[in-house]
């Protein structure tokens, strides 16, 4: 069943565990990822990126997502993931989207409160849920500024002044393949969530962050984690080794079925880790 994002969250908040949120771009992946959600009975994000619906098109997207979340025997949230302006933002909140995100994070603090702001006046009319950003994580947006991490007390000013309804956090991790070692900031995680009230906190940039650190990080109170590049990899490897032992395969549904497999093990490690296993509250 597809659901509200602010539903979804509230009870994750209340219950003290993260909805793993996954980004889709075509049948396949969504097939894996709600595959992995039914039999672990968990609730679910499926996000599309703004690359994603360049790639596959917004309204087949929207079809992919909506279709596959109303069929679902689990609770499914359609999210847009760093959605970068305001246009697609209210396209998504018209068009079947129960959650957005206005990421305005590059612009100064009054600027990105102001574009989230907007957002959050349209997107609650419908029961749908808006995240933004603060801070910056780094990875495909760039190299860190110079004080990139999230402060407490912005934050807290964030949720008050905007009216969002979670925020990604930037603590460490980063988008995409990880150059070093993963170094998350717990404390400041804890220090964030009691500034602003326990409200929910976003982690992005999860893929290849060790799954005991993901776990520590959800206990210090994040509740939805994005995971998007290790399932890519997981099943774009299954691919590979499914050529190399078919040089001359043709049928593309014999190749996908591995990679499908291979990304479905992969979401149901991070559901697990994200303690959403058994979450499912409409079943
Ligand atoms: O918004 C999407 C995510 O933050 C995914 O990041 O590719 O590092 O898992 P990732
Ligand atoms: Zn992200």
């Amino acid at each position: 069943m597809l659901v509200s994002g602010i539903q979804a969250l509230r009870i994750a908040a209340e219950e003290g565990y993260a909805l793993p949120a996954i980004n889709y771009i075509n049948m396949e992946h969504l097939t894996a990822i709600i595959a992995a959600a039914e039999e672990l009975e968990a609730p679910i994000i499926i996000q599309t990126s703004q690359n994603a619906i360049d790639y596959a098109g917004f309204e087949y997207l929207r079809d992919l997502g909506v279709g596959a979340a109303e069929r679902a025997r689990v609770p499914v949230v359609l999210h847009l993931d760093h959605g970068k302006d305001l246009s697609l933002n209210v396209q998504c909140i018209r068009y079947g989207w129960t959650s957005v995100m206005m990421d305005a994070s590059l612009l100064p603090f009054e600027e990105n409160v102001s574009a989230v702001r907007e957002v959050t006046r349209a997107a609650h009319c419908l029961d749908i849920s808006v995240e933004a950003e603060l801070g910056f994580i780094g990875g495909k947006e760039g190299d860190a500024a110079n004080d990139p991490y999230t402060l407490p007390e912005d934050a807290k000013r964030f949720f008050e002044e905007s009216g969002c309804d979670s925020l990604a956090v930037a603590v460490g991790t980063q988008h995409g393949l990880y150059k070093g070692e993963v170094k998350i900031d717990y404390q400041r995680i804890r220090d964030i969530k009691a500034a602003v009230g326990g409200r929910p906190l976003v982690l992005h940039g999860t893929s290849f962050v060790p799954l005991e650190m993901v776990a520590q990080a959800i206990d210090c109170g994040i509740n939805k984690v994005n995971f998007d590049s290790e399932l890519k990899m997981a099943g774009m490897k299954a691919i590979r080794s499914y050529l190399a032992e078919n040089p001359d395969a043709y049928d593309l549904r014999k190749m996908n079925r591995p990679m499908m497999a291979a990304m479905k093990e992969v979401a149901m490690e991070k559901i697990r880790i994200c303690k959403a296993e058994g979450k499912a509250w409409l079943k």
